[in-house]
């Protein structure tokens, strides 16, 4: 049998490209300082790349001041801070059934606890939020949209211009989850209308574990529910208003932001639209494989325009985490069954009551053969309990 094949790019990004090790590896033993806090050459270099950094993904996410793009752990983080941020007792917020669970939950908790209200807008059979559905949930005490912008379960992009037209026309704050899109397809913050994009290092932007963030555009203000270290002005004794000290809290995660910088690169120098190409060229291929094998249900892969290579089927006769052994033991294959951290879109798909579904999601390292391969695993599964 060969090299594992990795259909897991949606939950992380593996491998990534060699640059990136090479980059961590080398700044980390060179410049493996506290970035700017401190007076000497080696602080500032460090600062210095950080600084190079936020000016990458401010340029990626055509934002225009790299001093509002903040670095938090990961998308979920970022996504706490702006929900816990922007909304109070009183509030009411609207959002979609596809989220994941990192938008669900501390909306729930607010919920729960907090006096907020919220509405959960279902997606249409195709897998696609309607702008007025949005719109019709409008109040006057709505404080916050957020919605993904693909689906980490079935792959559709939303529509995020559309809503975001008419949350700046209502003058409520848009927030954008962009954890399986930023690296993946092109975002425009001016030109989408967003207010807040939320990231995370380690899916399409190809960087580490542990690092993330959150671009947030003039005039919006997310107020602050930590306080700490900044490593500047510190005889202040409250948190920094100013961006992006605003929304971060003590020391950086230095080797991610240094792993991330090389990942965005490499994003950039290959191209985010070829790269998208290459994936779903692979993702047509492995939808015309599956949709031959019987006993294969897959869930809203007709029209791939607006999509990302994130893949889900059920197989007849088993139950989708009963498959996840047999692709690695028998076949080699890592991929990711269950609900996926998206127990709405589930219940909306049907597919909760057999606990889920098989994903397959493809990365930039994938190739023909990789899919190939996974057709005929499938298939070889599928014969299983779908006997010709
Ligand atoms: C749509 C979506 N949002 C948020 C997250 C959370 O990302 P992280 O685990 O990096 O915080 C994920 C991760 O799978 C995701 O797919």
């Amino acid at each position: 049998m060969g090299a594992m094949i990795y259909l897991d790019n949606g939950a992380t990004s593996f491998p990534k490209p060699e640059e990136v090790y090479t980059f961590m590896d080398g700044f980390y033993r060179s410049h493996g300082v506290n970035p700017g806090r401190s007076g000497f050459d080696l602080s500032r270099e460090a600062e210095a790349m950080v600084d190079e950094t936020r000016g990458l993904l401010t340029t990626l996410f055509n934002g225009k001041d790299r001093n509002r793009l903040c670095f938090g752990y990961n998308a979920t983080d970022a996504l706490n801070l702006v929900i816990h941020g922007l909304l109070g007792p009183g509030d009411h917020v609207v959002t979609t059934t596809l989220e994941h669970n990192s938008v669900l939950r501390p909306i729930h908790q607010l919920c729960l606890t907090g006096g907020v209200e919220v509405d959960h807008v279902r997606c249409d059979a195709k897998g696609y939020v309607d702008p007025d559905d949005i719109q019709r949930c409008f109040r006057k005490n709505t404080r916050l949209v957020i919605v993904t912008h693909a689906s980490n379960v079935i792959g559709t992009v939303q529509p995020i211009w559309e809503i975001g037209a008419r949350c700046r026309e209502a003058g409520i704050p848009f927030a954008v989850d962009a954890a399986q899109t930023a690296g993946a397809i092109p975002i425009d913050v001016e030109a989408m209308n967003i207010d807040i994009v939320v990231f995370t290092g380690h899916k399409s932007l190809l960087g580490p574990t542990g690092i993330g963030g959150l671009y947030v555009r003039e005039g919006i203000r997310i107020g602050q529910t930590r306080a700490g270290g900044t490593g500047v002005r510190s005889a202040v004794r409250t948190h920094l208003e100013e961006y992006p000290y605003r929304l971060e809290y003590g020391t950086i995660n230095l080797s991610g932001v240094a792993g991330l910088n090389a990942g965005v690169r490499w994003v950039m120098d290959r191209g985010v639209a070829e790269i998208h190409r290459h994936e779903m060229h692979l993702l047509a291929l492995l939808r015309d494989g599956l949709r031959e094998i019987r006993g294969v249900t897959t869930y809203c892969q007709d029209d791939l325009t607006r999509h990302v290579p994130v893949f889900l089927f059920n197989i007849a006769g088993f139950e989708a985490e009963a498959t996840g052994p047999l692709f690695d033991v028998d076949h080699d294959i890592a991929c990711r069954t269950g609900l996926h951290c998206a127990p709405l879109i589930h219940d909306h798909l049907g597919t909760t009551a057999v606990h889920g579904a098989i994903r397959f999601s493809i990365g930039p390292f994938n190739t023909e053969s990789d899919i190939r391969a996974a057709v005929a695993a499938v298939a070889d599964i599928a014969s299983m309990k779908n006997p010709s």
